[in-house]
């Protein structure tokens, strides 16, 4: 892996496929442990979280469902500080053990918008799964409940997150070169 450029800017690799698919694969048995004999409903995030949420459901081996919604917060490296809905919830969840799969956790607008719509609903429960938590750049509190890479404050992209639509389909993440 060496440096890439996307658009304009240039990134160095910053997690490896690997790395990713297995820590992905320690969060999972750790969602399989205390899901066991319910029949939790995931709830994927578009678009960042397609990957993520793939490779995740992958290793869940108790019954379980999942939903794709599409929020969006994000214009080229900076967020756009507004969250759209582009696609809702077409699922009842009431009574059912939610949990949300977020590609990244960065100020954490994206998830207080769409959390208490969630808690509006009445789920049995409701838990966050995230790839990347960037706690620096919290601005508003977001409950991690599972995590698989914590990083700092720095933009990255690959593994489904994008840089102005580009880099998502790069295998492994890389972060902004400075
Ligand atoms: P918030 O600030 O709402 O951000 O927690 C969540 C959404 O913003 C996008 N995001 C990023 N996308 N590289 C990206 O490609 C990043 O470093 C980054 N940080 C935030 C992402 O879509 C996430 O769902
Ligand atoms: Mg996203």
């Amino acid at each position: 892996m060496s440096r890439i450029k996307v658009h304009d800017k240039y990134f160095v690799p910053y997690l490896s496929e690997k790395e990713i698919l297995e820590r992905i694969k320690v969060v999972a048995a750790q969602i399989n442990a205390d899901y066991s004999g319910t029949k939790p409903l995931f709830i994927a995030i578009l678009n960042g979280s397609f990957m993520f949420a793939a490779d995740l459901f992958k290793n869940i081996c108790t019954d379980a469902e999942i939903c794709f919604i599409k929020l969006a917060s994000y214009k080229g490296t900076k967020t756009s500080g507004q969250v759209v809905t582009a696609i809702g919830l077409d699922m009842d969840i009431k009574d059912r053990h939610v949990i949300i799969t977020e590609d990244i956790v960065d100020t954490g607008r994206t998830l207080s918008y769409f959390i208490p719509q969630l808690i509006n609903q009445q789920p049995a429960s409701l838990k966050v799964a995230v790839l990347l938590h960037k706690p620096d750049a919290k601005v508003f509190e977001v409950p991690v409940d599972y995590c698989c890479f914590t990083i700092p404050n720095k933009f990255v992209v690959g593994y489904g997150l994008d840089y102005d639509g580009l880099g998502r389909n790069l295998s492994s993440i890389y972060q902004l070169e400075i």
